[in-house]
């Protein structure tokens, strides 16, 4: 990693281990033009890349067409109304309801390590020797604003992240109201959108098409990141493949409303930015007042999907995830969800405990409907006091039992939200997310908590503090499971109500930062209606997610090979539940069950107590093989190897350890080809001159012993097998 500044041609010069991102400053003004990103060069000069008229831009030397030049530049900060007519990363109102601003450089910083962003905003973090930053100030004189923008790149992995700060160093009024976190111009190669779209129980499948002209974009204004879709865009070139062509990957540091697009312009430039969604947004600066832009990443590869992914994964092993658990293993748990729903009570919750004991799983979480008067989803959201008909004896007697039988004790929550039916809201019906004289949109038929207000976010930290310290209660299931509408708040004055999502993610960061600084060794698992906010916000405060309320095996193949597109395997939270599936009915073989969850963070979500006999036999064996596998899962490298999603008949993947000393493939013959005997499968990633034996588990298939290079190149030969949902793990461990 390295970060220059060459005085002659003033150009900075970001390097990554394998890639390179150039910018230089222009004319008089200091208009900061983006020259390069990609593939690590060791050239500092290419000026001519800005070349889009006869002369490099430059405004002050050619003032007579300085629209037609802004509309050309490939901008590093393009402006608001003031001749770029494509999307601005940044725009502002003054007192006059002028909306015209451009930043141009003022001076640069270049430090060790990374700062932190402000107001415990989610972001990177690493030590003086892992990472540079540059910190450039910009300036726009005329509003008398400011802008810190940094740029951070790290010696282990080829990410680079974006952030930046905003201060109305002017006497006057400023209103925000865009402010993107990263901009990156680029000429069109052959490149497609890929983005991850989705739905309640099927999250971030993968969706790769071609760029037209105008502005392709996904995003939310939902309050979360949302199941629909995901805070994550790449360019693709068009021939690339897991392990061949260019990739440019972006994804966002935050846990509400975005926009992530991508535009295609008269001359084929493209335009790629992320930052909060514009829509239902505005901030209001007073005089002296600063704006936090939550933090980007980017990740460009000339080595196909495949670096992308696994420097995602490195990054945010690495330098987000902070929860001590997160090179840990974490513990086998059974969940009650689809075991019990509501329908439960301490005796059976115990009996679900002590035949868990017994083959080898670790932790007990009660889900939903503990507390309150909550037999189903209509009512006591906010009132998080244990409903003692369910539990007598209440919590800690509960908790004590399932400890004495030697299990952890986990316990779900939903904090941010209020029932109309509770205490809480007959008490504080003002608490409410609502408009005024509007009759409040209910979703589940619930509320959403005013976060925006710190006198909630501070009853709400005590109520869940103190179900925490109430017993030994080792393990939080952080749920939400509605989005924001309605969007007014009596605590934020009308030219204020346009903050009220971005401060509502700030006050679920709030109570997400105290919750783990009180309780640091509690493991949290967030979860929103399955996987409606997965995202690296969230990462900073838990190191695990639920993935998606969709269990089904073959279904989350799709859905945990998107989620592992750009997020490491340690964070998906992934269960074996019983069949018939809940979700979508489908009957698949308990052992592909535990193959599958085998991925993710692994556990059980069924009523051990009912479950066939022979399934429950096969626990111990999984038990087992998740304590042999799962640091290699946890730490390694992943290989996606083949998809379902694209072939329709079988999935494929592949974790090496990093020193290449062990690897795991995990292969699902989803659908029996009819007269096909079977499949070539290559093996990436292991070091070419190496032996290893190979080994594949309950199969009648003989042992190999091969060099890495020829399981990449030549690869094994998969049998095809007898019937559907048949999965096979292949281990292979250096001779
Ligand atoms: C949605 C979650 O994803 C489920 O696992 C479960 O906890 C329910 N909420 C409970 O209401």
């Amino acid at each position: 990693m390295n970060i220059t500044y060459d005085e002659s041609t003033r150009t900075f010069k970001l390097d990554t281990p394998k890639t390179s991102y150039l910018f230089q400053i222009l004319g008089e003004e200091g208009f900061v033009g983006h020259v390069y990103y990609g593939a690590r060069i060791e050239d500092t000069d290419l000026s001519y890349l800005l070349c889009v008229g006869p002369e490099p831009f430059a405004p002050s030397h050619t003032d007579r067409e300085r629209a037609s030049y802004m509309d050309k530049f490939l901008s590093e900060f393009p402006g608001h109304g003031l001749g770029d007519y494509r999307e601005s990363c940044l725009n502002v109102r003054d007192e006059d309801g002028h909306e015209a601003v451009q930043l141009l450089y003022r001076g640069h910083r270049i430090l060790k390590g990374k700062p932190a962003l402000k107001n415990g905003f989610p972001a990177t973090f690493a030590g003086e020797e892992e990472a540079l930053t540059l910190e450039l100030i910009l300036e726009d004189s005329v509003l008398g604003l400011t802008c810190h923008a940094f740029y951070t790149v790290f010696a282990d992995t080829d990410a680079i992240t974006f952030s930046r700060y905003f201060k109305n160093e002017s006497d006057r009024k400023l209103i925000i109201k865009k402010a993107d976190s990263l901009s990156i111009d680029l000429w069109q190669e052959d490149y497609e959108l890929l983005t991850l779209h989705g739905s309640w129980a099927r999250e971030r499948s993968i969706d790769r098409r071609p760029i037209g002209y105008g502005k392709t974009s996904v995003g939310s204004f939902r309050g979360e990141s949302s199941h629909q879709e995901h805070p994550f865009l790449a360019l693709v070139s068009g021939k690339a493949t897991q392990e061949t062509g260019n990739v440019l990957g972006v994804n966002f540091i935050w846990s509400g409303n975005f926009l992530a697009q991508v535009e295609k312009t008269q001359f084929d430039l493209l335009r790629v930015q992320m930052g909060i969604h514009p829509d239902q947004f505005s901030y209001v600066l007073a005089p002296g007042e600063e704006f936090q832009a939550p933090e980007a990443v980017s990740v460009f590869s000339a080595e196909g999907l495949g670096h992308m992914t696994r420097s995602f994964h490195d990054l945010y092993r690495n330098h987000l995830i902070r929860s001590p658990y997160k090179n840990k293993k974490r513990p086998i748990l059974i969940n009650n969800w689809e075991a019990t729903y509501f329908d439960f009570h301490t005796e059976k919750l115990l009996s679900i405990a002590r035949e868990a004991k017994k083959v080898g799983i670790e932790m007990l979480v009660m889900d939903d409907g503990w507390f309150g008067h909550r037999n189903d989803d209509n009512s006591s959201l906010g009132d998080w006091t244990v409903n003692e008909e369910k539990l007598p004896g209440g919590l800690k007697y509960l908790v004590d039992e399932v400890n004495k039988i030697g299990l952890k004790f986990g316990i779900w929550m939903e904090p941010e939200m209020i029932s109309p039916d509770s205490d809480l809201y007959r008490a504080h019906p003002d608490w409410a997310i609502q408009v005024p004289d509007r009759i409040p949109t209910r979703s589940r038929n619930q509320l959403v908590l005013d976060l925006s207000r710190q006198e909630v976010v501070d009853h709400v930290f005590e109520m869940v503090a103190n179900v925490l310290r109430s017993a030994n209660i080792e393990y939080l299931k952080w749920d939400m499971n509605r989005q924001l509408t309605d969007l007014g708040s009596i605590g934020l004055s009308s030219e204020h109500q346009g903050e009220l999502c971005y401060r509502y993610v700030m006050g679920v960061y709030q109570l997400q930062g105290r919750l783990v600084k009180e309780f640091p060794n509690l493991l949290l698992e967030n979860c929103s209606g399955g996987g409606a906010r997965f995202d690296p916000g969230m990462l900073y405060f838990g190191p695990q997610i639920w993935t998606s309320d969709d269990t089904d095996a073959i279904e989350r193949l799709g859905i945990q090979e998107g989620t592992a597109l750009v997020y490491p395997l340690s964070s998906m939270g992934a269960h074996v539940s019983d069949c018939p599936n809940h979700t979508v009915g489908r009957i698949t073989p308990f052992r592909t069950r535990g193959h599958v969850a085998l991925a993710g963070t692994f556990g059980y979500e069924l009523d051990i107590t009912k479950i066939p006999e022979e399934d429950r036999a096969m626990i111990p064996a999984q038990v087992e093989m998740y304590h042999k596998y799962n640091d290699l899962m946890r730490c390694g490298d992943y290989y996606r190897i083949a998809s379902f999603r694209e072939n329709h008949y079988y999935d494929c993947y592949e974790v090496v350890a990093k020193d290449k000393t062990e690897a795991l493939v995990t292969y699902v013959q989803v659908l029996r080809r009819p007269n096909q005997h079977g499949r070539v499968l290559r093996i990436p990633g292991l070091d070419p001159e190496r032996k290893y034996l190979v080994t594949f588990d309950d199969m009648e298939k003989k042992d190999l012993h091969l060099t890495g290079g020829a399981l990449a190149n030549a690869g094994i030969w998969m049998e095809e097998q007898w019937g559907d949902y048949r999965s096979v793990l292949i281990h292979i461990t250096a001779e």
